[in-house]
């Protein structure tokens, strides 16, 4: 195996787009666009933890989704169901822990119960974790949170007036799942799309030409690499977050 690299993104977060034009460039129907993306979801869990990232957040469905033809929406939950039900075994097999964010009670009874399924035989896992976004919306997730807080503090659990970010957080789908560090989005679109709008505050953001069903473990590695030339500075300045060379190069004795 080749030594890890430095700088590894711990949390990779992924909008995968582009399935329809990838079919539409064919002549195919979306729904075979689709079908490609299942196989590259595949592929990228395995990168991913070949890479040593160890969350990986995948963008599979929007609250927004809905709105979509009802026959696309039907597809994607049938090949929701059907990866779930392929690659438990393998998940399990790995050791990698799934879950979502979203409002999955909301999904059809079918996905639903291969989601809650795969997730029971992998909620023992820590070192590897694949979260997919499901009826996932930031603006409902906000919403849902901001009724569980006021919930704990009509409880006595929280106390009225003093809101803090690592408070409010714990109530977002995502509690107990660290920021993302890099966002990366396919198809050459340049929007966050509602997904995951305040974790991602200081993630660094890679938008991809490639069109998801052609995303291959090169082109996360290539993102990767330009998240390790890219300086995060959380606010402070280059000279804050630089480490002084003292701490980099061993004293060169005259
Ligand atoms: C965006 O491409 C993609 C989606 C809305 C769905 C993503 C779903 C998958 C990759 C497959 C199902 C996922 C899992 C985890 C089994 P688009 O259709 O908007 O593409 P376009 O912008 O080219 O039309």
């Amino acid at each position: 195996m080749p030594p890890a690299s430095p700088n590894i993104p711990n949390h990779v977060a992924i909008i995968m787009d582009g399935n329809g034009r990838w079919a539409k460039q064919r002549g195919l129907p979306r729904i075979e666009g689709h079908r490609r993306g299942v196989e590259t979801v595949r592929s990228t869990i395995d990168a991913a933890r070949d890479l040593g990232i160890h969350y990986l957040t995948l963008y599979a469905f929007s609250a927004e989704n809905w709105q979509r033809p009802a026959e696309e929406v039907s597809a994607l939950m049938g090949l929701l169901e059907f990866f779930l039900r392929r690659e438990a075994r393998t998940l399990v097999k790995n050791h990698v822990r799934l879950q979502t964010i979203g409002r999955i009670e909301e999904l059809p009874a079918g996905p639903l119960k291969e989601l809650k399924s795969a997730m029971d035989a992998t909620r023992h896992f820590t070192e590897w974790n694949l979260v997919l976004a499901l009826n996932y919306g930031s603006r409902t997730e906000l919403a849902d949170a901001a009724s569980a807080y006021a919930a704990a503090v009509a409880a006595g659990r929280e106390k009225a007036g003093e809101a803090s970010w690592s408070a409010l957080s714990r109530y977002l789908y995502t509690a107990g799942i660290p920021d993302p560090d890099l966002l990366i989005r396919t198809s050459g679109e340049t929007r966050l799309s509602n997904f995951l709008l305040m974790q991602c505050a200081y993630a660094e953001m890679i938008f991809s030409p490639v069109l998801w069903p052609d995303f291959t473990k090169a082109e996360l590695a290539a993102a990767v690499a330009e998240y390790q030339h890219r300086e995060r500075r959380f606010g402070l300045t280059s000279e804050q977050v630089q480490p002084r060379p003292t701490e980099h190069c061993p004293a060169i004795n005259p």
